[in-house]
């Protein structure tokens, strides 16, 4: 099947890397259909997708991925030939304040969607071409000291927060639904993204965030964390990469190549915005770095060992870091329209609840 004639539910469409993707897709296949399905919890937005309202071949539903009446309608109706799963409860601090949505989401939420979908499958013939693409995270497989080898898809699996244990799971069931019934399933893993559309949350756009807003910035503990950090296009492009040429049943690392200590993106991102904004409330911006109680729990290292994606299809990250960053912060500059109704009452109850700021 090639890629264009697809027929695509994407789950989480609305949140950031499934809203990055539907337009990824939308760019690189004009002619082709998706079906967006996302219950638009805190973290989903429909502004995300507001461009692709009139494209033809997009259709946008409100729901969840728990709901399996909805999911055998809309597998039927949509004639689905392919699940790019994406929804999730992501970010690891809420996690720790209430695990209990990740487990519903992440685990209860997968199983329902491959179950719905397996059931299509089956009533479809089993069709070879079928597929069910599971995005993932690196940090099912827990942390690294400094001098340990990069995560290999062999790597064994050691989630250490909420967050990392309810993908492990999902990702323990996709694979069990390729060995036991033989669904086609993919699995990526994939390291920290950033870029548009990512919510005020997450370490880059909450700082540049509050340094527009002239607040603290929140670094955990000492700010010698290590992540490895992904431009979300080039993710995205690596999933349509996996989608198009993966055998059934294979796991793909998915990473930057590039480790960055949590305090050295803060500083950089405090510069750019010092010599690229005029008018910031508070300069320099460094001064608000603020370094705060770590994170239970918080892992120290992460690092992708992306050799098979580059072996088997020539995949390789395109942005450079500080490109992307520049091209980031830019965003964040000129979309306050996007992020400033993100701050909402909710919103300054979680950041309260979690930070005390
Ligand atoms: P996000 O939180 O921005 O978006 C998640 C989306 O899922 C939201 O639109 C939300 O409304 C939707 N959703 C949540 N619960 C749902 C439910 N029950 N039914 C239907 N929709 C629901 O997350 P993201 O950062 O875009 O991450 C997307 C996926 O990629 C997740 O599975 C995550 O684990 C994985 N991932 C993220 C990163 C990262 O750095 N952000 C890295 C690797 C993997
Ligand atoms: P985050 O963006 O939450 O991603 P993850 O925890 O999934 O890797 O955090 C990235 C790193 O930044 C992580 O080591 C935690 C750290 N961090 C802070 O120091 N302060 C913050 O306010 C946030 C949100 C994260």
């Amino acid at each position: 099947m090639n890629q264009s004639s697809r027929q695509l539910l994407i789950t989480g469409g609305a949140g950031f890397i499934g809203s990055n993707f539907v337009h990824y897709w939308h760019r690189h296949y004009p002619e082709g259909y998706t079906l967006v399905l996302d219950a638009l919890t805190y973290a989903g937005n429909r502004a995300n997708l507001a461009a692709l309202k009139e494209q033809p071949g997009f259709q946008f539903v409100q729901g969840a991925i728990c709901d399996a009446d909805l999911l055998t309608q809309l597998f039927e109706t949509g004639q689905i030939d392919t699940v790019v799963h994406f929804a999730a409860e992501s970010h690891v601090d809420r996690s720790i304040l209430g695990p209990s949505a990740f487990v519903q989401t992440n685990l209860v939420g997968t199983f329902t969607l491959l179950e719905a979908f397996r059931k299509h499958w089956e009533d479809q013939g089993k069709p070879e071409a079928f597929r069910f693409l599971h995005v993932s995270t690196d940090e099912v497989f827990g942390s690294l000291g400094p001098n340990d080898p990069a995560f290999s898809e062999t790597t064994p699996y050691a989630p250490n927060s909420p967050y990392s244990a309810s993908k492990a799971g999902s990702d323990h069931l996709v694979r069990a639904y390729f060995h036991t019934y033989g669904l086609p399933t993919l699995i990526t893993n994939c390291s920290n993204n950033y870029g548009p559309y990512q919510f005020p949350e997450k370490l880059i756009p909450l700082m540049c965030v509050n340094i527009l807003l002239g607040k603290p910035l929140p670094v955990y503990g000492d700010g010698q964390n290590i992540r490895d950090w992904l431009y979300v296009e080039d993710h995205c492009r690596a999933i349509a990469t996996v989608l198009e040429q993966a055998s059934p049943g294979e796991t793909y690392n998915i990473g930057g190549d590039n480790q960055v200590k949590n305090i050295d993106i803060v500083e950089q991102l405090c510069d750019l915005m010092d010599s690229s904004v005029e008018g910031l409330p508070f300069q320099p911006a460094r001064d608000l770095i603020t370094f705060v109680t770590d994170r239970p729990g918080h892992d120290r290292r992460y690092a992708m060992n992306i050799e098979k994606i580059q072996r088997d299809f020539g995949w390789s990250p395109q942005y450079d870091f500080a490109a992307g960053l520049k091209q980031t912060v830019a965003w964040y500059l000129s979309r306050q329209d996007w992020w400033r109704p993100l701050l909402s009452p909710k919103y300054q109850t979680f950041y309260q609840a979690l930070y005390g700021l």
